[in-house]
């Protein structure tokens, strides 16, 4: 087998986001993206000789294609060994295990999450720590400076290494450990939560459904929802991972988990009922009729995690995003909890959680997680909701209102703006960030502005700072509006406009989301001049 090193230039844009570098699949297949930006990787964690990697992805299109590609340029880069999911699949939190687990120098994650798969939609390539969670930082900027100074890669000639089984195989001086990617974690869960409690429940009659959505959570859900806790046969729809996901969006939001929403919207709907994404990082969950909402979920879980073994002996802090509501942090005042606000992506929990500050940590955009791993895990919260509502005794509405009735209602959403030309984009957010100083004091749609700032966020354990995280408007009585830029889009911008009113009032917490919000709605475009900037009056997704 011959080592060839190959003569490149940079490429424009492989600048990774805020998880990974996602791409139209079709420009990931363009000659040499790829390899650039593997080999720029390699070069940014200073070279892989005698390294353990760790390797798999959603099994969307393209990734079994990647995975050899990838696999030929660690061979050739000297490392020692890649441990690689079968058939190249891994989700997202089972590589982030697998990386702890084997005690790796991290790994590489082929996934672009909830964005849709196939050669005309959308493909990633992340790079995970030797802690497990995504790089940092300071290795993802070195990772796009060896992006801009490339003049060469290597890989391996040889033929595919067969990830159909499995095995040990050798490719080059490499070993390439194909691995069955849903035995270790499972054993995890087994070791988190209380199953024969989760077994009892579902044996009683207790019944749930989880739409796997064709990703990568299939094999995952079934095993351990089915075969491990008895759920009935067909519990796991959607469970077969698809290419390109059946066709559809894996994202578990309301808009997309269509199959779950006519499940649990139907006639006789089941007790419980969650979805997860593409790569098995998110999570939704439902009741009967009943939507709950990310940022209420990790609140929940946070206030009743002591019903699982893994968590019986208490939480440390706990942690969300900015925009997330506020939720965890009535939940944290309560029980005296540390809870740390950091910046949107989950690489900023990875400090918190290495550090031993919090245990569990979560996002509004569906994600939940615990120190068991560093990513989030779709499953995981799942799983955790399942040993609550084993441990309490209750349903899901019935624990939604107890929960509400206790620390109060955060009402919440999300409106997105999708596919805005950037340079309006950027000029509505420049345009809020120069009137900033002067709306405190200001009424918008009946509300009067508390207080407004850029968000920025000092990492307490390493001092680094990220800045021009997200502006946030504080309205009189607990309202807010946090207004940011996506960082994972591949179409223009997506303008993300969070929406948050408080409520102690038992009497309001059965509203309409929607409604409830309807008058801080009015107040962000107001305040942000969304209109006059984009030319949009209504957004393309409230979630
Ligand atoms: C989005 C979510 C964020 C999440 C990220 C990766 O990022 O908002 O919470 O961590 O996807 O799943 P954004 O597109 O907003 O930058
Ligand atoms: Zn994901």
């Amino acid at each position: 087998m011959e080592r060839l090193t190959i003569q490149t230039r940079p490429i424009e844009g492989q600048k990774p986001g805020t998880s990974g570098l996602r791409k139209k699949t079709r420009t990931f297949m363009e000659p040499h993206y790829l390899e650039n930006f593997v080999q720029s990787i390699w070069d940014g964690i200073g070279g892989v000789a005698g390294k353990v990697l760790v390797l798999g992805g959603d099994g969307r299109y393209f990734g079994d294609r990647a995975a050899q590609v990838i696999l030929r340029m660690a061979a050739a880069g000297g490392a020692a060994r890649v441990i690689v999911g079968q058939g190249a699949l891994l989700s997202t939190p089972a590589a982030s295990h697998l990386i702890r687990a084997r005690g790796t120098d991290g790994g590489i994650i082929l996934s672009a999450s909830h964005n849709p798969g196939g050669p005309d939609e959308d493909f990633g390539v992340k790079f995970n720590t030797p802690n497990g969670g995504p790089a940092a930082e300071d290795v993802t900027g070195r990772i796009y400076a060896a992006t801009r100074a490339i003049e060469a890669y290597h890989i391996l000639e040889a033929q595919d290494v067969d990830l159909s089984s499995p095995g040990t195989r050798d490719l080059g001086d490499m070993a390439v450990e194909v691995v069955d990617p849903v035995a270790d974690y499972a054993a995890l869960m087994e070791e988190l939560f209380d199953f024969d409690a989760i077994g009892d429940l579902l044996a009683g009659g207790f019944r749930v459904v989880f739409d796997a959505m064709h990703a990568v959570t299939g094999p995952y859900a079934t095993e351990i929802l089915e075969r491990r806790l008895g759920a009935a046969p067909g519990s796991v729809i959607n469970a077969r991972p698809k290419p390109d996901f059946g066709g559809g969006h894996p994202d578990p939001n309301p808009v997309w988990a269509r199959d779950l929403m006519a499940a649990m919207h139907g006639d006789d709907p089941p007790d419980f009922g969650a979805a997860s994404d593409g790569d098995g990082d998110r999570n939704m969950i439902m009741g009967p009729g009943m939507y709950v909402a990310p940022s209420d979920s990790v609140a929940v879980l946070a206030a009743n995690a002591t019903h699982a073994p893994g968590y019986a002996g208490g939480l440390k802090g706990v942690a969300r995003s900015m925009p997330t509501s506020r939720a965890l942090d009535a939940v944290a005042k309560a029980r005296g909890l540390d809870c740390y606000e950091t910046p949107t992506g989950w690489k900023f929990f990875g400090n918190l959680l290495d550090d031993g500050r919090i245990t569990l940590c979560g996002e509004e955009s569906a994600g939940t997680g615990s120190d068991h791993v560093r990513e989030k895990d779709g499953l995981w919260a799942v799983l955790l909701w399942l040993n609550i509502l084993a441990g309490t005794g209750k349903g899901v509405p019935e624990l939604m209102a107890d929960h509400w009735r206790e620390f109060g209602r955060n009402f919440y959403t999300r409106h997105d703006f999708e596919a805005i030309e950037t340079e309006k984009a950027e000029a509505l957010m420049d345009d809020l960030r120069g009137r900033m100083d002067g709306l405190p004091g200001t009424q918008a749609a009946g509300r009067r502005v508390e207080a407004a700032d850029e968000f920025a966020y000092t990492d307490p354990v390493d001092g680094s700072v990220a800045e021009r995280q997200g502006i946030r408007l504080y309205l009189e009585g607990g309202g807010r509006i946090v207004l940011r830029l996506s960082g994972t889009g591949t179409q223009g911008a997506t303008l993300r406009v969070y929406l948050e009113d408080r409520s102690d009032d038992p009497a309001t917490f059965g509203r309409d989301v929607q409604d409830a919000l309807a008058d801080v709605a009015r107040a962000a475009h107001e305040l942000a001049r969304i209109e006059h900037h984009t030319g949009r009056t209504e957004p393309d997704v409230r979630a």
